[in-house]
């Protein structure tokens, strides 16, 4: 089970997977790290789909198409802020991801990108998210033969790092 994760260094907006999974905000309506570097890929049509769609609440997700990506769909979930772990946060952050997963296998899709969601802007520690997606990865490959490929996509070394050490654990 352990070859269908994968772990890379890159841009997500670049990978050619069924869908790549942006760390949105609830008004969906784009900002700044992964999710501003997706609108700015998948061009303006993606803000027009996201506004139809009227927000998402932390812990859900929801799907559009790529548009000019070469991912054929993207899915939009909201990690937690960052309080300190005392406020639902571990459990919010594994319901991004299995909700996305869930998405992803209601369409049909077999090869899914991620970035490190809740890791920058939102400030949850590297280690324990790394861990919670790795996690949660392992539990929706078990569950959904139908799902090839969960990739990883890391932007920096460190990211990569913790992922790699996530991975590393329990196996
Ligand atoms: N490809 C892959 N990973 C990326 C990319 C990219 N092009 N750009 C940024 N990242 C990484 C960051 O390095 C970090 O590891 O995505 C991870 C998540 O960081 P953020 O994008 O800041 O996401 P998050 O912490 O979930 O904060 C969400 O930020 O931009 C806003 O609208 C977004 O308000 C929301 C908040």
């Amino acid at each position: 089970m352990g070859a269908r994760i994968r772990i890379i260094r890159g841009d997500i907006t670049t990978q050619a997977v069924d869908a790549i999974v942006n760390a949105a905000n609830t008004s969906l309506l784009g900002g700044g790290g992964v999710d501003g570097a997706i609108h700015r890929a998948a061009g303006p049509e993606l803000l027009a789909a996201c506004r139809a769609i009227g927000g998402c609440p932390t812990g859900q997700a929801r799907i559009t198409p790529g548009f000019g990506l070469p991912a054929r769909y993207i899915i939009h979930t909201v990690g937690p802020v960052w309080h300190g772990g005392g406020h639902g946060e571990a459990e919010q952050l594994a319901a991004c991801y299995r909700a996305s997963f869930a998405l992803a296998a209601a369409h049909g899709l077999r090869r899914v990108a991620l970035p490190a969601i809740g890791t920058g802007a939102y400030r949850y520690p590297l280690g324990a998210a790394t861990a919670i997606a790795v996690a949660e990865a392992r539990a929706a490959l078990a569950a959904r033969p139908e799902l090839e490929e969960v990739r990883f996509v890391c932007l920096d070394g460190k990211t990569h790092d913790a992922y790699q050490s996530a991975l590393r654990q329990g196996e």
